[in-house]
């Protein structure tokens, strides 16, 4: 937790200026904090009780004291006092960079995550998964029983299995007349899945019950984030251009015609990647006048290269008994081409959505009762 070393009302604005042992600074509307006092806030579910409208459009701070309990302001217009502890603007303050992801490349290739199935039964096991799916965007499970159904049995110990028109289970298998390419041997391009939808399924699981004899149809990661921070340092317009031109996407076959429109690039307000969607097989004909298409190929060209690159991804064979786990928005997937026509290699997969699994890593890792905090939801 970070040291408090000054707080003071600044004359010209009103605001409140923090600073802190490790050179941060913040500065706080007052607006802001009188809508987060904490006094304001359920005792136990921690539920705002207030709404905006109840509040004045501009207070003003008289004083500022540090106290025991935390940061004390006193208000003009006999608004009451209100108190905030020191952990709670730590942990709250707006400019708070802090995110705990890990972008990575080929280099992860040396120490691939890995953890055995059977230390899954015990808090720690199950708080490493999380912890490299919450960092690297992806965990793999070694030793997962193979037996068929084990793909959901593992998204229920994190979470809820997001059902689809695929069902809640799909097995990737070849098939003769398959109504999808992933259902035949051939390579298929590391991408994410189902962009068309209106809420992609943020966590996808794969569980492999058999690899193929010939060593092909090995699994492809890249780490979608790592790929737009580079493409951030080298062209920034291309970025920028992927975040703003929503491209049509679209899945059909017989009983389905699934349609949604996305960026393929999703910027936090910090300008960091918080969302991909990655797709060429299920990108429909762009819908732009023909300047925006011009400028959208090329910066998705451009994207697509570093996606592509092999300093990208890393490569290995699943193999019976592993499963991986990944974050669909983060890191995009993909498989080698194998022999189709055995019949052998087979996975299953489900999906699931990330909230609960960032939940459970929450819960797991106590951060949710740092200090005696009431928290925004957001
Ligand atoms: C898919 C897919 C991966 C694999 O079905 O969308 O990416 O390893 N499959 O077969
Ligand atoms: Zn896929």
């Amino acid at each position: 937790m970070s040291v408090l070393t000054s707080a003071e009302i600044q004359p010209h604005n009103g605001r409140l200026r923090l600073t802190w042992a490790d050179g941060r600074v913040d500065e706080l509307s007052p607006l802001w904090l009188l809508d987060n006092d904490p006094a304001f806030r359920h005792p136990r579910t921690n539920q705002r009780l207030r709404e905006l409208r109840s509040l004045p459009t501009a207070p003003r701070l008289s004083s500022v004291a540090l106290v025991d309990r935390g940061l004390a302001l006193r208000w003009a217009d006999d608004l009451p006092d209100t108190v905030y502890p020191v952990a709670w603007l730590d942990e709250h303050t707006p400019q708070t960079p802090r995110n705990g992801h890990r972008p990575w490349g080929a280099e992860l290739q040396a120490r691939l995550p890995a953890v055995a199935f059977d230390v899954l039964a015990f808090d720690h096991g199950q708080r490493q998964v999380l912890d490299d799916l919450h960092r690297l965007g992806w965990a793999r499970v070694r030793g997962v029983p193979l037996e068929s159904g084990q793909v959901l049995a593992l998204a229920r110990r994190f979470g809820f299995v997001r059902a689809t028109n695929y069902g809640e289970l799909f097995d990737v298998i070849s098939k003769p007349e398959a109504e999808h390419l992933a259902y035949t041997g051939v390579e298929l391009a590391v991408h994410t899945d189902n962009p068309y939808r209106d809420k992609v399924p943020g966590v996808q699981i794969l569980h492999c019950l058999n690899c193929s004899r010939d060593g092909g149809g090995e699994t492809v990661l890249v780490d979608g984030f790592a790929a737009v921070q580079a493409l951030q340092a080298r062209d920034p317009e291309a970025v920028r251009t992927l975040a703003e031109l929503a491209v049509p996407f679209r899945y059909r076959d017989r009983d389905n015609d699934l349609r949604w429109t996305r960026p393929l690039v999703e910027l936090g307000r910090d300008g960091r990647p918080v969302a991909v969607a990655f797709n060429d097989r299920s990108m429909a004909p762009l819908p732009f006048g023909a300047q925006d298409t011009e400028r959208f190929y090329a910066a998705y060209r451009a994207f697509a290269d570093i996606v592509h690159a092999p300093e990208s991804e890393v490569r290995f064979l699943l193999e019976p008994g592993d499963a991986i786990i990944f974050d669909n928005q983060r890191v995009l997937h993909g498989r080698g081409a194998y022999d189709g026509r055995t019949g052998l290699r087979h996975l299953q997969g489900c999906y699931a959505d990330r909230d609960a699994f960032d939940s459970r890593r929450r819960m797991l890792t106590g951060i949710t009762t740092q200090g005696p905090a009431p928290y925004m939801p957001v």
